[in-house]
């Protein structure tokens, strides 16, 4: 089964099932986010629009972008408002954005499904305006490597969807070669397990 296919199913249930790294991941954008101010805002893999709330109230204009169809119609069902555009997209392929558009990028737990990190920061960077800035948040690679990936629960049992690894060093090399630079690196863990692994990265690169 295709990822797309894969989050087609998973929509139903993806707001609603047990997810600590979903929380954790709403927790890591808003503690994050509201140190920086934006205007224009770009969320790649947006999915059922978790994020897109909590980015309303701080934002002009949201573009978010999935190829996912049924993760994009939980996201419509929730959230209309006219500062807001959902749009299918494949993130791999041309995100129909105009370049120099936007002051913030935004990518929650979407990475792990994309191989060639080189394309995203390439696109970033060409949609972003100057001094503007990526947020990555995504399961650490620490957790990736003790064998976690996005699962979740059907009737016929675990569903384990396609995932790739990428290291720490990837992400700050593939922002470098694109022009990033690296404002914040933080890890996140879950309440009471802060001398395990941790569950999330973050990073926020600034054009
Ligand atoms: C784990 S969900 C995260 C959704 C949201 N960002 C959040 O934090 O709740 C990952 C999302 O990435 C989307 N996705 C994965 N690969 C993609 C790709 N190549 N192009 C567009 N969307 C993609 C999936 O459809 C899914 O909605």
């Amino acid at each position: 089964m295709s990822i797309e296919q894969a989050y087609n199913i998973w929509a139903n249930q993806y707001d609603t099932n047990e997810n600590r790294t979903r929380d954790l991941d709403k927790k890591c954008t808003i503690e994050t986010l509201s140190k920086y101010k934006f205007s224009n805002v770009l969320e790649l893999g947006c999915g059922t629009g978790k994020n897109t709330e909590w980015l309303l109230a701080h934002a002009q204009q949201i573009i978010g972008l999935d190829f996912s169809e049924e993760m994009l119609n939980k996201a419509k069902e929730k959230i209309v408002d006219s500062k807001v555009t959902f749009k299918k997209a494949n993130l791999t392929q041309n995100w129909g954005v105009d370049n120099n558009f936007v002051d913030l990028i935004t990518c929650s737990l979407t990475l792990e499904h994309i191989e060639n990190l080189d394309y995203i920061f390439n696109q970033a960077y060409l949609k972003l305006k100057k001094e503007g800035l990526f947020f990555i948040s995504e399961l650490h690679p620490f957790k990736q490597y003790s064998g976690s990936k996005a699962r979740y629960e059907t009737e016929a049992g675990t569903k384990e969807l396609e995932v790739y690894i990428h290291h720490v060093s990837e992400y700050i090399d593939e922002a470098k070669k694109n022009g990033l630079q690296l404002l914040e690196l933080k890890e996140w863990f879950d309440v009471g397990a802060e001398h395990g692994l941790p569950r999330l990265i973050s990073f926020v690169f600034k054009k």
